[in-house]
């Protein structure tokens, strides 16, 4: 007797895009995947029925980037009225002294409660040590273990004020080390001179080595083409060996780098092994802002660095905070945005789009061994009711059914508006461009079936 088996699945990322006839059962016992086989002959029995109806079947979400002490705050104690980086860490540093340990374990849980009703099983965080009395990463630790039963968390100890440039800043780091973060991080471009940015990844890599962690660093998120850090950052990667154990964020000076630099950059970032995040919301937003007319993107080179084989993935970066007033936490609003951001805007584009949201954001976060709809897998995985990941991205169409460990812990009808037009028929329209076989259907969503439940 299995504990859940979810029926006639589609697969998204199969050959076919996630658009084919055929389907797929998923046989789960405890918290683990035991089997993945075709849609045929007669079904073990199992406490739990999902019939899948073909919707798409897709490993969870994965959240590479954001800042969950500082969601939650934005106007307090004052709004970003200039929208620059430079102003958000100066609200955020009068915000900090009011923190206290209740005050971030009840705003960050409330987004983790978010993420997982979006389909977000795996986040990375970045927590602001630059504060002596480190109150936030005691917070997100504690936290951290209190959602282990439905999410992983990932916290990356984040000098937001620096490293060389705050008071103590290179030992607030190394205590955050100590005290159980997963994640060194760094912010070189904020750092008083060039030179104390470059002393400043040296300081994080060597925490990095020698507590065995991985490196994610705030890298270049400004407008100047001068700011360099991120190809000090990946010849660290390269000689130290750390390679894919690290990240660089943001990198949206290289939106503003010329196109001899970005050659020679796209290759060392290639041969460093390095992941690159790029934040669409938040950097759309807080870039630019020095600019006249005409006034720059200040994203990062996603299509090219993809092309030139570095692993990309998107992050929301920040919600409801100094540096964005708005956000649901849905990753799949950033591949939506991402796409029209980047230009990535060809189906098969698109549907990349949607892989740095899941398997690309799973590869920064170090997390692939674990991470896939596949026997042996853990039970972790999504039911969109879409044709393929192409759709999902181009009618932000969130998960149905959302199964962490196991159990099912989210569910979401499939939203339709109903049209009135005068002197027809009241009809539901789907936004669905109808390219399936004639009735197909997933559009009407799974269907959960429990021992005992009638079908709901
Ligand atoms: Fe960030």
């Amino acid at each position: 007797m299995l504990d859940l088996l979810v029926r006639s699945a589609r697969v998204a990322g199969a050959a076919d895009g996630g658009s084919g006839a055929e389907t797929v059962d998923v046989h789960v016992r405890g918290e683990t995947i035991v089997a993945v086989v075709p849609s045929s002959g007669e079904p073990p029995d199992a406490a739990e029925v999902v019939d899948a109806r073909g919707c798409l079947l897709s490993p969870p979400f994965v959240e590479p980037h954001v800042h969950l002490d500082t969601v939650l705050t934005a106007g307090e104690p004052r709004w970003n009225d200039s929208g620059t980086l430079w102003e958000g860490i100066a609200c955020w540093a009068e915000r900090k002294p009011m923190l206290d340990h209740e005050d971030v374990v009840a705003r960050a849980g409330e987004v983790l409660r978010w993420y997982v009703a979006n389909g977000v099983l795996h986040v990375r965080s970045h927590v602001d040590v630059t504060d002596p009395g480190l109150v936030a990463l005691g917070a997100l630790v504690e936290l951290r273990e209190r959602v282990r039963d439905v999410l992983d968390l990932q916290l990356v100890a984040f000098p937001q004020e620096g490293i060389c440039s705050f008071p103590r800043g290179a030992e607030l780091l190394e205590e955050a080390a100590r005290r159980g973060v997963d994640v060194v991080g760094a912010i070189p471009h904020y750092e008083d001179t060039r030179e104390d940015g470059v002393r400043s990844l040296e300081i994080a890599v060597d925490v990095a080595r020698r507590h065995d962690l991985l490196v994610d660093v705030h890298c270049d998120e400004i407008d100047d083409e001068q700011s360099r850090f991120v190809e000090v950052l990946a010849t660290h990667a390269m000689r130290t060996g750390l390679r894919d154990r690290v990240t660089a964020s943001h990198t949206t000076a290289m939106g503003s780098y010329n196109p001899a630099y970005s050659y020679k950059l796209r290759r060392t970032l290639s041969r460093s092994g390095v992941n690159v995040v790029c934040n669409p919301l938040v950097n759309l937003h807080l870039q630019g802002r020095f600019d006249g007319y005409p006034k720059r993107r200040g994203l990062t080179q996603v299509k090219e660095l993809l092309d030139a084989g570095v692993n990309v993935a998107f992050g929301h970066d920040d919600v409801m905070d100094p540096w964005n007033p708005l956000g649901t936490a849905d990753p799949v609003l950033v591949a939506h945005v991402g796409a029209h951001a980047t230009q990535m805007m060809s189906p098969a584009e698109v549907a990349q789009c949607f892989q740095m949201v899941t398997d690309r954001a799973a590869r920064a976060l170090g997390i692939t061994g674990s991470y896939g709809v596949r026997a042996g897998s853990p039970a972790n995985f999504l039911l969109l009711a879409a044709q393929d990941a192409f759709d999902v991205v181009r009618r932000l169409v969130r998960p149905s059914v959302v199964v962490s460990r196991g159990r099912i812990v989210a569910e979401r009808d499939p939203a339709a508006a109903r049209l009135r037009w005068p002197g027809r028929d009241v009809e539901d329209v789907d936004f669905v461009r109808d390219r399936d076989a004639a009735g197909a259907t997933w559009r009407a969503g799974p269907s959960v079936r429990s021992e005992g439940d009638r079908e709901r």
